[in-house]
């Protein structure tokens, strides 16, 4: 049977999940980790493939996707900047018709957002983003069930992103007003989230009891915070730039002091790798309050609802 279908959806950016999608993904991932835990694989995917294409390198995505793939009884192909050369050696469209003819679902890790647009509009089997330079979609929902694990209902929580407004903040702002949180970033002048993530962060907050605010003071915007959330100074693919980058960002750095200014038992998030002693130090990292490796064990069941949501949304 071919796996090409009529209709399919795709996971792009983190605006492509409506709030119905996000609450039956995490209720999703929520029932396979329990499911799992009592020792139970849930074939949904059975004999299905996964290709995942990697112009960058990753640990928590690439091994996530594998064994997720596998624990609902599919297979994944990793395929490294190196072997296909996505755009350099065959072109986006080319490399979707090709990948649509043996897979069922793609995953692709890019530099530009319209690398993973284009393979979605190329390719005619669901298109996953896992991280470009503008979104971490799949991180999000990691962190986000992650969060409901540990308080329930999201509604009116406080979810403070301290530092770079990049990949990881874009995704996070617009899951979280979308689950009606309250979302505040901080960022150094000239690092703040984009306008339409902002714009479209804001719009969501409202229309779901939530709120979103930038705040330029770090320490003015983790005083009310539940949780703070920090991620690298410098992304894959700006190495170049980490010096002149930690100092600017030294303000931003989530330390003891920094935590100080938060409510007594706010949860410290970080999606790793971290740069320890860089945005986070080590005894802010490794205290009681971290959950930052919860965050990264959901990001296979998470990825799971993913996977098994987009395949039976498709026609
Ligand atoms: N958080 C995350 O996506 O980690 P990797 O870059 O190791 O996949
Ligand atoms: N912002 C980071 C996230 C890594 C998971 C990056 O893009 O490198």
């Amino acid at each position: 049977m071919s796996p090409i279908h009529q209709h399919k959806r795709d996971l792009r950016t983190a605006a492509d999940l409506d709030r119905d999608a996000i609450d039956a993904i995490l209720e999703r991932s929520l029932r396979m980790k329990e499911g799992l835990r009592r020792g139970g694989h849930e074939p949904h995917l059975a004999g299905k493939s996964l290709a995942m294409i990697f112009e960058k390198p990753s640990l928590r995505t690439r091994c996530t996707f594998e064994i997720g793939m596998f624990q609902l009884g599919g297979h994944a192909v990793y395929l490294g900047a190196a072997e296909i050369g996505l755009g350099k050696r065959e072109s986006i469209h080319d490399v979707g018709r090709n990948l649509e003819r043996w897979f069922d679902l793609v995953t692709a890790r890019t530099f530009a957002q319209a690398t993973v647009d284009g393979l979605a509009e190329h390719c005619r089997i669901p298109v996953i983003n896992a991280l470009s330079d503008a979104e971490h979609p799949c991180q999000a929902m990691a962190d986000v069930m992650t969060l409901r694990e540990k308080v329930g209902d999201l509604k009116g929580f406080n979810l403070t992103y301290i530092g770079d407004g990049n990949n990881i903040c874009h995704s996070l702002m617009i899951i979280g007003a979308r689950l009606g949180m309250n979302v505040t970033v901080s960022s150094p002048e000239g690092y703040e989230p984009g306008a339409a993530a902002a714009r479209l962060a804001a719009a969501e907050a409202a229309r779901h009891g939530g709120s979103y605010r930038f705040e330029r003071d770090p320490r003015a915007a983790v005083e009310r915070a539940q949780a703070v959330y920090t991620d690298v100074w410098a992304s894959m693919g700006q190495e170049h730039e980490a010096e002149a980058r930690a100092k600017l960002f030294a303000p931003w750095q989530v330390s003891a002091a920094l935590m100080a200014a938060a409510p007594a038992g706010a949860f410290v998030m970080h999606d790793l790798p971290a740069h320890r002693g860089e945005e986070i130090t080590d005894e802010v990292l490794d205290s009681p309050a971290s959950i930052v490796f919860d965050q990264a064990e959901n990001r296979l069941h998470a990825q799971k609802g993913i996977m098994v949501y987009l395949w039976e949304a498709r026609r």
